[in-house]
């Protein structure tokens, strides 16, 4: 039975904004890592820290090449998974659709609403086609590790909320952002899908630490969001990330059991139809 088996984990980190690197990893290596849906954004970091396995990819390139809308999240979640990576830890910058969650503010988020039009979006879109559950998107274990580890740092950190995922390029108009807090979300951000869903796929763990960075457009005592003001807080929270990463890796790279969320078996679950012979 699967339910007796046990990890040795590989925590894989996907870095946004400023987050290009990680401090403080061992026996460092840039590895190539091609796959059936293409090429990754950048090579892969690959690396041990306090004895834990680890995989970095910078989401959008080294030097931050590659605009959300033209990623390619197939092959960036496929690299991971064929780099042996079983736990996700995603660092994205967001926008604040709620006055409690000002810049500086850490979000474990714990759902998605997706309004991304551009995107490929499933590993299944030929041949064989399964429909896996995403009701609950993230891993509420990894959610649970972020949490401790981030109030122990101090780290301002609210758990739960809902991340809308648009396709930008551009940020939201004022009447988007309104209609988004209307809906009750929390944050805004152009990245985390169909990364969620295709980790999911995938069969990896998948939580979403989102860094606040601005309040988007709807706040009238805050300036429109700008380049500049998003930038100077990305400092500071990706001071903030990456004291996070570096207390989080030892606690999540611990031999445990499978996830009790069941993450890592989602397609023992799913709705699979196979191609006809
Ligand atoms: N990333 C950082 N701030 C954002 C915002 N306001 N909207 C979308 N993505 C963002």
């Amino acid at each position: 039975m699967s339910e007796n088996k046990s990890v040795e984990p590989v925590i894989g980190l996907i870095g946004g904004s400023g987050l290009y690197d990680i401090d403080g990893l061992e026996n460092k290596e840039w590895r190539t890592v091609e796959t059936p849906w293409g090429a990754p954004s950048d090579q892969l970091l690959f690396g041990r820290f306090d004895g834990v396995k680890c995989v970095f990819l910078p989401r959008h390139g080294r030097g931050h090449p590659i605009p959300p809308s033209r990623l390619n999240y197939r092959a960036n979640i496929a690299a991971m998974k064929m780099s042996g990576v079983t736990d996700i830890v995603s660092l994205s910058a967001v926008g604040s659709l709620k006055e409690e969650l000002p810049p500086g503010h850490f979000v474990i988020v714990d759902q998605f609403i997706d309004r991304t039009i551009w995107r490929e979006k499933s590993f299944f879109d030929t041949g064989c086609v399964a429909h896996i559950s995403m009701a609950d998107p993230l891993c509420p274990r990894i959610g649970s590790v972020l949490e401790t580890q981030a109030r122990a740092l101090d780290l301002n950190v609210v758990r739960g909320g809902t991340y809308l995922v648009m396709e930008g390029p551009q940020f939201s108009t004022r009447a988007e952002s309104e209609l988004y807090r209307s809906w009750g979300c929390s944050v805004i951000g152009m990245t985390n899908m169909p990364e969620a869903s295709l980790a999911r796929e995938a069969e990896m763990c998948y939580a979403t630490v989102a860094m606040v960075t601005d309040y988007d457009c709807w706040h009238e005592e805050h300036d429109n969001v700008t380049v500049d003001s998003v930038i100077k807080i990305m400092q500071k929270n990706s001071a903030n990330a990456k004291a996070l990463v570096k207390a989080v890796i030892p606690a999540l790279g611990q031999r445990r059991d499978l996830c009790f969320a069941g993450c890592d078996r989602a397609l023992e679950h799913a709705l699979i139809t196979a191609p006809e012979a």
